[in-house]
């Protein structure tokens, strides 16, 4: 058959089925996918020195202990208002010409999922004390520690972020702290991760499987408040610490805090849920009750939790006082 000793025909005819299947399996279907999918219209691209943060966060591998995706399954949902969808990774685009496109959703929950982080932990001194050294702020953290991305200097510059470290954690380090502009630029990426709400009108899908609970004897005392030493946990813990007494420099004691223990209940409602910055003293205090969207119940929970522990005597408040303020807050946020 002359077909087969034909080397330009055989050759030929290979090249056609090659690249014909090649743009019917693989090109045509990328251009459609390409053309029906788009970032949600009120994403928010990433700004240079997250872009370079970005960078920062593969280099130092946190990807092989993070993931950045919300499964719509239950047990997710502390990750995320609601499951993440296509348009959330559709703006992520080829690093450069040379480098291959980055997602970062990761595998691996060695720590929390990073979705969301930027509205649970906005805050850049607590970030900064966490990658410098994690067991300062967690004690039982397993996360490593990356002190290559701070500078030890003598004096410091104008535009230095120093880093107030305390004593035990600082091994011989002399001189003061300072944050690299690496760092900084991985925490503004860091703070950049927040899912983008979507369009009004538009429902999310459900989170899927939720455990049934069982009726537990607490149901039948409607009156009884959440667990207050479990909400600091998850809310305060990260900065005022397990002992309430804070981190020098950083995150003020509520252990003997004038605040917590007197009777200005606005003031203390209005910390938790709008945030606080008084003193140069201490970093700032984002507005962790709000950002996590914590209910007046919770807000009693915490609020009484703090007021009767670490030697605190002080009397306890209740629902109906703490909701009449938040409902105050958040009339006022309104207008
Ligand atoms: C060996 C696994 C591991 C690696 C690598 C790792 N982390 Fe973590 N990370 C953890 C664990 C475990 C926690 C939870 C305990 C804690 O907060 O320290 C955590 C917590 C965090 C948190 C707080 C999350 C929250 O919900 O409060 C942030 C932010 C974070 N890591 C960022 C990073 C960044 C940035 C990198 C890379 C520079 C990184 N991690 C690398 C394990 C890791
Ligand atoms: C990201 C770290 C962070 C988290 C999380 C956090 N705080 Fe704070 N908090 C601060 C900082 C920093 C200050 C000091 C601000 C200042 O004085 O400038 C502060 C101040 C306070 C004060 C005033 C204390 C005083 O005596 O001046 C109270 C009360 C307080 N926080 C309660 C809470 C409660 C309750 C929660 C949890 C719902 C919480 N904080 C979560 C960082 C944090």
């Amino acid at each position: 058959m002359d077909f087969f000793n034909n080397h330009i025909k055989l050759f030929g005819t290979a090249l056609v089925f090659f690249v014909g299947l090649t743009i019917m399996v693989a090109i045509l279907p990328a251009i459609n996918n390409q053309q029906n999918n788009a970032p949600l219209p009120n994403a928010v691209e990433l700004s240079e020195e997250a872009f370079l943060g970005k960078q920062s966060y593969i280099a130092n591998g946190c990807v092989a202990c993070h993931t950045q995706q919300v499964r719509n399954v239950d047990m997710d949902k502390v990750w995320g208002k609601r499951p993440g969808i296509a348009a959330d990774y559709a703006g992520i685009t080829r690093t450069s010409f040379w480098i291959n496109t980055a997602t970062l959703m990761g595998t691996e929950r060695t720590g929390p999922d990073l979705t969301h982080v930027g509205s649970r932990q906005p805050s850049t001194a607590w970030n900064l004390l966490h990658l410098y050294q994690p067991r300062a702020v967690i004690d039982q953290s397993i996360m490593p520690a990356y002190p290559w991305l701070f500078e030890i200097k003598n004096n410091l510059e104008e535009s230095d972020v120093e880093v107030i470290v305390p004593e035990e954690f600082r091994k011989n380090v002399s001189g003061k702290i300072v944050a690299s502009k690496e760092v900084l630029n991985l925490i503004t990426y860091l703070q950049s991760l927040k899912q983008t709400p979507l369009p009004d009108g538009k429902s999310t899908a459900a989170f899927l499987y939720k455990k049934q609970e069982s009726p537990s004897p607490k149901d039948e005392q409607p009156s009884m408040l959440p667990d207050g030493q479990l909400l600091y946990a998850t809310n305060c813990q990260a900065c005022h610490q397990a002992n309430g007494e804070g981190l020098k420099g950083a995150f003020p004691p509520l252990k003997g805090s004038a605040i917590v223990t007197g009777e200005d209940l606005e003031l203390f409602v209005n910390i938790i849920m709008l945030g606080y910055d008084a003193s140069p003293a201490y970093a700032t205090m984002s507005a962790v009750g709000t950002d996590n969207n914590l209910t007046p119940e919770e807000v009693t929970a915490i609020i009484n939790h703090e007021k009767t522990n670490w030697g605190n005597n002080a009397q306890p408040v209740t629902v109906e006082e703490v909701s009449k303020l938040i409902d105050f807050i958040k009339t006022t946020a309104k207008k």
